[in-house]
């Protein structure tokens, strides 16, 4: 993770352009190509510095920088038991409806924070959210550049490289189905492998980065924003036997449903029963509620979905936003109003499940301990503080904590829908058991000793 070190001189050069961007407060709905982009993401900066932090986590394939807003009560530091969200989209460079929405995005979430909104000011004080516009700044610059209104159905799809970022992620999947019949890890598959990531010459460089960021912060939830269907999709995307449409369900079925119908629910169009197709022979059989499973749809290897659930713990599903990849512009205010409460609700889906920290019995946190819930082959590890966030269904669960060298501690904990229940585990460490129960004998010896007069 790099700093953004051109902020100073890019805020300095950026107070000029704020005048021309629009007027405080406002709403831009128009394409941003990458410099005003920048601009865009800096005025928001600007406006709302005391919640806001730019940063790049790398440079695209003609060094484009994939930028990032971060929001947050005290951007640039995670805070121990607050939740980290991202919103990632763009990643086919020519869906471009996404890449406007988290501009919207960030400057709605601004507007309404300075307007002294509670459910925003909440929202940003209990979350750490961060908004990556565009990680296919090349592929968006390529199918924006094409004349006129229409734009080619796949011109600036892939990288530069003409590399399709949905699918080149490593394939966890094909390991996590091996696992799952033969015993193995069900989760963090890319554990220790950092350097295999960086080595590897078929991961494009904004794979990498994103790979990298993946593994940095301890994400909770995040979603994907695509175009060119209208449909939230769930893990898992790349099915068992390898048929082209197979229901795919991951551990976790229960809740991703709950989550892709968190973001449907809330836009009309998506969660429209009698919404036709977007083209006439289009299968959306496996479409209800404007949700579907990945695999059910059609199977996608090496994408970043199912990527995110099986190298971290971030649960991430990928939402399909508009029939068009690259609608005309005067369309983008009517994206926005579609969408607007499903992206502040599918944030709020982190506060969901169990939380809280893992510690020894000196209250010294305990990082990489494991959280498991029975009957869900899908665990979960602490932070770097011991804190740790583990989204649930609502019902009734017994959760583990366990670390290498210490003793387990199970709990049964009632899970509502929101929010997340705190669950704080102290573990004992097996070294200390043993000493304690050697002073016992001890006592116990000179109890006999002198009872008995030796
Ligand atoms: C505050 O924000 C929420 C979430 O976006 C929104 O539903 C609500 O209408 C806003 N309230 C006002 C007064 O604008
Ligand atoms: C975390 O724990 C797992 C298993 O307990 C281990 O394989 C891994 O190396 C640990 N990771 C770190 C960063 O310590
Ligand atoms: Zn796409």
């Amino acid at each position: 993770m790099k700093q953004f070190l051109s902020v100073v001189l890019f805020g300095a050069v950026a107070v000029a352009l704020v005048s021309a961007a629009g007027a405080e407060g406002e709403i831009s709905f128009e394409y941003h190509r990458y410099e005003e982009l920048r601009k865009a993401l800096v005025s928001v900066w600007l406006q709302c510095p005391s919640i806001t932090r730019i940063y790049t986590i790398g440079e695209s394939f003609e060094g484009r920088e994939l930028l990032v807003l971060e929001m947050s009560d005290n951007p640039g530091t995670h805070e121990p038991g607050e939740p980290e969200f991202k919103y990632i989209a763009n990643m086919h460079g020519n869906e471009a409806v996404g890449r406007e929405l988290l501009i919207y995005l960030a400057q709605y979430l601004c507007n309404q924070y300075q307007q002294g909104n509670e459910t925003i000011i909440d929202l940003v004080h209990n979350t750490r959210i961060h908004l990556m516009p565009s990680m296919n700044p090349d592929g968006f610059e390529k199918a924006a550049s094409q004349p006129g209104e229409i734009k080619d159905w796949f011109v600036g799809r892939s990288n530069a490289q003409e590399v399709d970022l949905n699918r080149n992620f490593p394939d966890l999947d094909r390991i996590i189905y091996i696992n799952e019949r033969e015993g193995g890890a069900n989760n963090h598959l890319l554990q220790n492998m950092k350097k295999a990531v960086d080595e590897n010459t078929k991961l494009a460089p904004e794979t990498k980065a994103v790979i990298h960021w993946i593994m940095d912060i301890p994400f909770v939830l995040s979603a994907n924003l695509h175009g060119g269907d209208v449909v939230a999709n769930y893990p898992y995307d790349e099915t068992r036997t390898g048929s082209t449409h197979e229901y795919s369900a991951s551990p976790d079925d229960v809740m991703f449903k709950s989550l892709a119908k968190a973001y449907s629910i809330y836009n009309p169009v998506m969660s429209d029963p009698r919404r036709p197709p977007c083209r006439k022979n289009d299968d959306d059989s496996s479409f209800k509620d404007g949700i579907t499973n990945g695999g059910a749809w059609y199977s996608v290897p090496g994408g970043m979905q199912d990527f995110n659930y099986l190298s971290s713990n971030c649960f991430e599903i990928t939402l399909e936003l508009s029939c068009d990849k690259f609608p005309e512009e005067d369309t983008l205010k009517n994206y926005w109003e579609q969408n607007r409460n499903s992206l502040v609700n599918y944030i709020e889906q982190v506060h969901r499940g169990v939380k809280g920290f893992v510690r020894d019995l000196q209250g010294n946190p305990i990082s990489n301990a494991t959280i498991s819930v029975e009957g869900i082959d899908h665990d979960m590890t602490t932070a770097k503080d011991g804190d740790y966030w583990r989204l649930l269904a609502p019902g009734n669960y017994k959760v583990a904590a366990s670390a290498p060298g210490y003793l387990t501690v199970i709990k049964k904990v009632a899970v509502p829908y929101t929010p997340a229940t705190r669950v704080d585990f102290e573990l004992e460490s097996l070294m200390e058991r043993k000493e304690e129960e050697r002073e016992e004998l001890m006592d116990w010896w000179k109890m006999m000793s002198e009872t008995l007069n030796f």
